[in-house]
């Protein structure tokens, strides 16, 4: 349906976390008035999860090329090294602004960084704040910063559909839905000369995962319909260590931070044996997705739905003033990680492909850019490092911003709004498409798996129901569902975060990027 309202701005942020408020702190600084819209609330994204820290060089022992070392280490052969050395060598930079603006990591008593190490990476390159609250100290200053300019516009309870594009294909807006805004059915317009996707990630496709419940892939989605170049989301990572446990019965589950193991926590299985010594050189600090896939085999041959992180040995001083979120969510439900081993097992964690981007995080499109988990910028290949993500929203954020404020047209008359399918998907399938994906495609994939899920996706389609907000995010659950599946079946091989019982080897020829998950045709 044609927008009931319209506003202008001359940029359009969309997603409030990491990577959509440091764009706008920037873009304000380049003289531009910033539109900000959120699907909920400021702080309901997944920045304010994060746990472990961000990674950057910043002990002067540590280089660059040891961070972009190990990063391209963990992407096994799929990370761009151009858009690598970006993140690293700008990594510090960008740390230091955030601390500027206010965000206060954890410190030594001489006032030096504390620096911790996760999974992967061979030097202590982590600053945390809180203990294992980083992401909540991130979010929380720059909440605050965006607060204080009255030139950032934000508009909360707002679920973007499309994007608007003049004449010339240029993005030059989208239409959205805000509660309680304009018309009976709330959908509007913002017209802006750039727009920003930061929407987040897409965890909420699978039955379990450490992303919030607002975590469904809209960006992509939207990117999609749009004709965007979306690549790579075949590598969703899993998490190896999220809490398990019968009082926690939603879909996100606590996550158990790898600075955990960083400061020397252990794997074991039943019988009490550290299964990941020996399997890797860095055995239970080993990139996530060897990690992941040790946990898994543990779990199919045992039958378990859970191993366990021992942490009993570093003392319950250091565990409560080091991971005090970790220690809270795990007492709330019974379990004392002084005394008691911690349950875990993986959950869907981060989406590594996403909108493809260059280096100044333009997507296909002119005019529209993307940044942070939504984007697939070619910083984290097959497999995030860990630590990385919260450091490439920052670094990318600040590039679009100089990108955008080099080079701005002015604002462009819409192409008329192509109607919108009078059908959406039910609401209702939300929970079935979370069995299919975990059931099928989840941590281990074959042929046979990943075609049953594609059969059960595609009947789920057909449940359709009338516009409304909750049917547009099903939507989009569904299309960015549909298209893992379709990049997984294609991607005949085993690398990083995508592992292929069938096809258990990382093969040469697959060392590229599927577009759309279209056919191998469609590799960049
Ligand atoms: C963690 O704290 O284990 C998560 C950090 C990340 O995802 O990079």
């Amino acid at each position: 349906a044609d927008p009931g309202w319209s506003e202008t701005t001359d940029v359009l942020v969309v997603g409030s976390g990491v990577a959509g408020l440091t764009a706008a702190l920037h873009l304000r600084e380049q003289g531009l008035h910033v539109t900000v819209v959120t699907k909920v609330n400021i702080d309901d994204g997944s920045t304010r999860w994060a746990q472990g820290g961000i990674a950057a060089v910043l002990d002067p022992l540590d280089t660059p090329a040891a961070h972009a070392n190990d990063t391209e280490i963990a992407g096994v052969g799929l990370c761009d090294p151009a858009a690598v050395r970006v993140l690293v060598e700008e990594g510090p930079a960008r740390v230091r602004e955030l601390m500027r603006i206010g965000a206060e990591f954890d410190r030594h008593e001489d006032g030096s960084l504390m620096l911790t190490r996760e999974g992967g990476h061979r030097a202590d390159r982590i600053v945390h704040a809180g203990g294992d609250a980083t992401g909540a100290e991130v979010q929380r200053a720059l909440h605050e910063a965006v607060r204080r300019d009255p030139w950032i516009r934000l508009v909360e309870h707002a679920l973007v559909l499309d994007l608007l594009r003049g004449a010339d294909g240029r993005a030059c807006g989208l239409t959205l839905h805000v509660l309680g805004e304009g018309s009976a059915d709330g959908v509007g317009a913002i017209l802006a000369r750039a727009v920003v996707l930061a929407t987040g990630g897409m965890g909420q496709i699978y039955s379990s995962t450490t992303n919030p419940s607002v975590s469904t892939g809209d960006g992509v989605a939207l990117a999609m319909r749009a004709g965007a170049v979306v690549t790579d989301v075949e590598f969703v990572q899993f998490h190896p260590t999220s809490f398990v446990s019968a009082a926690v019965t939603s879909v996100q589950r606590p996550l158990i931070s790898e600075a955990l193991r960083g400061e020397g926590a252990h794997l074991v299985d039943e019988s009490g044996k550290r299964f990941m010594v020996g399997q890797h050189e860095l055995a239970e600090l080993a990139p996530r997705d060897v990690v992941a896939k040790g946990i898994h085999r543990v779990l199919r041959a045992t039958g378990a739905d859970h191993v366990y992180l021992d942490a009993r040995h570093l003392g319950r001083e250091f565990l409560e003033h080091r991971f005090p979120t970790i220690v809270a969510s795990t007492r709330a439900a019974g379990v004392d990680p002084a005394t008691e081993l911690i349950p875990v097992a993986p959950a869907a964690h981060y989406a590594s492909g996403g909108v493809r981007t260059d280096l100044h995080g333009r997507t296909s499109i002119p005019g529209l850019y993307a940044c942070g988990e939504v984007a697939c910028t070619g910083v984290h290949g097959a497999n995030r490092l860990a630590s990385n993500s919260l450091l490439e929203g920052l670094v990318f954020a600040r590039r679009i911003a100089d990108d955008i404020a080099r080079d701005l047209p002015p604002q462009a008359e819409p192409a008329p709004v192509r109607e919108t399918p009078a059908w959406v998907a039910d609401p209702a399938i939300r929970a079935d498409v979370q069995r299919a994906m975990t059931r099928g495609a989840g941590v281990l994939r074959s042929a046979d798996s990943l075609a049953g899920t594609a059969k059960e996706l595609s009947r789920l389609a057909e449940q359709r129901t009338t516009p409304h907000n909750a049917a547009w995010e099903a939507t989009n659950l569904l299309t960015v569902a549909s298209a893992l599946v379709a990049s997984a079946q294609t991607r005949r091989e085993t690398r990083g975060c995508h592992w292929r019982e069938d096809f258990p080897v990382a093969e040469d020829e697959w060392r590229g990027h599927l577009l759309n998950g279209l056919s191998p045709k469609g590799r960049l």
